[in-house]
Order: structure tokens, then sequence, then C-alpha cells
């Protein structure tokens, strides 16, 4: 049993944890996907296979997944997977400046920070996965070829 536990606020990262039940569905797998706001931390069963996905706010995981990781019943030497999503590089708005990749990155420390949680807890990762969703407006979208990153994300995963 593979078990999927997202944290999407905008629908973006919901998506990828769908496309990824389909995907490893389709491929045999069981596979259950879980807001992490709809269940309790402590109830987390055993699983093969655990897949955490979350947003980013101000460079981190959005502090619900922080608090989810920590207080989460995972057995230790628990495979899991992980995937963030965050704000594809927009200029400046009134400078037209892009940032730097190193701008970027600082940007993007969701999946680290989510991996020294879940490396404190013994557990062992086997693949990661960043999407981008458009950053010009609120919602934003995910980039178009996201279906096939989903693809090659959920290979890497049952490889
Ligand atoms: C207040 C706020 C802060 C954000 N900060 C970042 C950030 O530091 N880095 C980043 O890549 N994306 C950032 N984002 C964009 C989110 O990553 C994006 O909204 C989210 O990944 C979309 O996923 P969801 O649709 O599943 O909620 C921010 C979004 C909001 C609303």
């Amino acid at each position: 049993m593979i078990e999927i536990y997202h944290a999407s606020k905008f629908g973006n990262g919901a998506m990828v944890a769908e496309e990824l039940r389909r995907i490893m569905e389709a491929k045999g797998q069981q596979v259950n996907v879980h807001h992490i706001d709809e269940v309790r931390a402590r109830d987390v069963p055993p699983a093969d296979l655990y897949i955490f996905g979350s947003p980013t706010r101000f460079g981190g995981p959005i502090g619900s997944m922080k608090r989810f990781l920590k207080k989460a019943a995972l057995p230790p030497g628990s495979r899991y997977a992980v995937f963030a999503t965050h704000g594809a590089a927009v200029p400046d708005k009134k400078t037209g400046r892009v940032p730097t990749d190193e701008e970027m990155a600082r940007l993007r420390r969701t999946m680290p920070i989510m991996d020294e949680i879940l490396a404190g807890k013994g557990l062992t990762k086997v693949a990661e996965h960043m999407f981008l969703v458009s950053g010009d407006q609120m919602k934003g979208r995910l980039l178009d070829g996201w279906q096939e990153e989903a693809e090659k994300f959920a290979d890497a995963i049952l490889a």
C-alpha cells in the first residue's frame, strides 16, 4: 500500500497527488491519497511507501506540513518520496530583473526541510520531484508537461 499525504492550498499539489495515484494504480499499485487537514498525524498507518507533498511558504514547507511530519506515526525504516510545488521564477514587476539561481534556491528549501524531519525519524528516501506553478496569479497553474513529470517521478519511485 502506498499512502500519499499532501497539504495543497490552491489545488495544484492535489492534482499532482491524484495524477500519481492514477499512474501508480495503472501499474498495479494500491494507493490512498489524503489531505493532511483530513487526517490525524498520529493515526497514519504503516505503509510500503509514503509520498509527502507540500506547497511552499517563504522558502519552506507550509507550517501544517511541518507539524504533520513531526507528529506523524511513521515506522523507522519506512521508505518515502517527497514532492514540493513552487512558484516559477518571475521577473521583478518594477525592475524586470530575473532572480538568480541562488535567490531561487533560497525560496525552494521545502524538500530539504521535509527530508531533515524524516531523516530524523529514520525514514529512507527513494525519490523527489519539484513541480512548478505559474507565478502570475495567486492560484497559479501547473506548468505544461507536469503530467509527464509526474510519470517520470512515479517511475523513479517504483524503480
Ligand atoms: C504567502 C505565500 C508565500 C509563498 N512563498 C513561496 C516561496 O517562498 N517559494 C516558492 O517556490 N513558492 C512560494 N509560494 C507559491 C506556492 O509554492 C504555491 O502557491 C503552491 O506551491 C501551490 O500549491 P497548491 O496549489 O497545492 O497550494 C508562496 C505562496 C504564498 C501564497
